[in-house]
């Protein structure tokens, strides 16, 4: 199995810790389910690298097909669920900006922020390979998928 299930589920663990802390703490509110939806979106898309990956990897034929059959039923979303993810955090976005201003001095908002602006350009590549496909476009598109989740990963924790 690839690396990337082991770390897409620790980023899901992290974030389903944190929302119990705010549970615990406070109440979960509005702008912090945003969060959580948006964050499960881009799981979503992003396990299909670890599918890719697995299938690249994984020595029985019989996987390696079952696995490509699985992700080509799911890839006509593909675009929808991204961009889903991107309306969510838009909305996650203002609202944390609402309550707590425009604090770059803040790490969780700064990491926040890169991480939306990096959302933006990996769904705005997601989009461009649609109609102008290329190798470089694809590369593209997966470093920023790993940028992104290395973002949300410190955005989430800290
Ligand atoms: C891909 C982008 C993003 C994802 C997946 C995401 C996800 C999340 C999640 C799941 C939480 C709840 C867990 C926690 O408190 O640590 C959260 C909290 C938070 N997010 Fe985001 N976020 C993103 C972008 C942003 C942006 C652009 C901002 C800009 C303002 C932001 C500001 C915040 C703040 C301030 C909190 C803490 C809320 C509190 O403790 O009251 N996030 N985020």
């Amino acid at each position: 199995m690839s690396k990337w299930f082991y770390l897409n589920g620790f980023l899901l663990l992290v974030a389903i810790w944190k929302l119990i802390e705010h549970a615990i703490y406070s109440s979960i509110q509005l702008p912090v389910w945003l969060g959580l939806a948006g964050l499960l979106f881009f799981l979503f898309n992003w396990t299909r690298q670890a599918v890719f990956s697995t299938i690249r990897n994984h020595p029985k034929r019989k996987v390696k097909v079952r696995l490509a059959q699985l992700s080509k039923k799911v890839v006509p979303f593909h675009r929808y669920t991204g961009t889903a993810a991107l309306i969510l955090i838009i909305f996650h976005a203002f609202l944390m900006l609402q309550r707590y201003g425009f604090a770059l001095q803040t790490p969780k908002i700064l990491i926040g922020l890169l991480a939306g602006i990096t959302l933006v350009f990996m769904v705005l590549s997601g989009w461009l390979r649609l109609f102008w496909p290329s190798v470089k476009k694809r590369y593209l598109h997966i470093y920023l998928g790993m940028t992104l989740f290395v973002l949300i990963c410190i955005h989430v924790i800290l």
